[in-house]
């Protein structure tokens, strides 16, 4: 399959800035003892942020260009896998994070019951996304569709939907712009 990341990995953390790594701190309840899924996590630009909370971090991602610059993170383990086929054992994470990327997997009910799957009880799931709700992320999404993505945006309250029609409830927040987080807890 064509990896449109290829392109950009080399130079993927210089270009994409925006992280608000306390918020994600806040949401995934940190510091834990435990090891973090930063499932489409690419470079690990996000959780190579989040390393001193956590005991380890999997960055699992498509694209082998992305994995790369993850890999040459100190601490953090690359592994190539589709989200929505995760090669890990059910409840293996008791964190899971999602920034920016569920718009782009193919199949992205099949990615959010995956993505549970390997949560452990306890556990929380955050999911970034930016709000198409918000005028421009429709720009954005119109971009995306100019370079050819495959992307393929939910509003936070479908994401959430799916969640529940799984039988988890999610809570939706927003930093008032253009982000949206969807956080699932789940039960021991
Ligand atoms: C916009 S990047 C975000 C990377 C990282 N989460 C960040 O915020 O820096 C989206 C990532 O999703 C990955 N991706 C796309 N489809 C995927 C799939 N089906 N399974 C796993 N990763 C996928 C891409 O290879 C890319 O690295």
């Amino acid at each position: 399959m064509f990896d449109h990341f290829a392109f950009v990995a080399p130079i993927y953390d210089k270009i994409i800035r925006f992280l608000n790594i306390e918020k994600l701190k806040q949401l995934l309840e940190l510091p834990i003892d435990g090891r973090l899924l930063d499932a489409g996590g690419g470079t690990g630009r996000v959780s190579s942020q989040l390393k001193p909370w956590v005991d380890g971090v999997v960055v699992s991602d498509l694209s082998r260009s992305m994995l790369k610059q993850a890999g040459n993170k100190r601490d953090l383990l690359p592994v190539q896998a589709h989200a929505e086929k995760l090669p890990f054992a059910d409840e293996s994470f008791e964190r899971v994070l999602v920034v920016d990327a569920l718009h782009h997997f193919c199949d992205q009910e099949q990615a959010l019951a995956d993505l549970l799957r390997v949560l452990k009880p306890g556990g929380k799931l955050v999911i970034e996304e930016p709000d198409i709700n918000q005028f421009i992320v429709k720009i954005l999404i119109a971009v995306e569709k100019l370079l050819l993505l495959r992307s393929r945006f939910l509003s936070p309250e479908q994401i959430a939907d799916i969640m529940k029609a799984k039988g988890f409830s999610a809570r939706i927040e927003s930093d008032g712009g253009i982000i949206s987080w969807i956080t699932v807890g789940k039960e021991l």
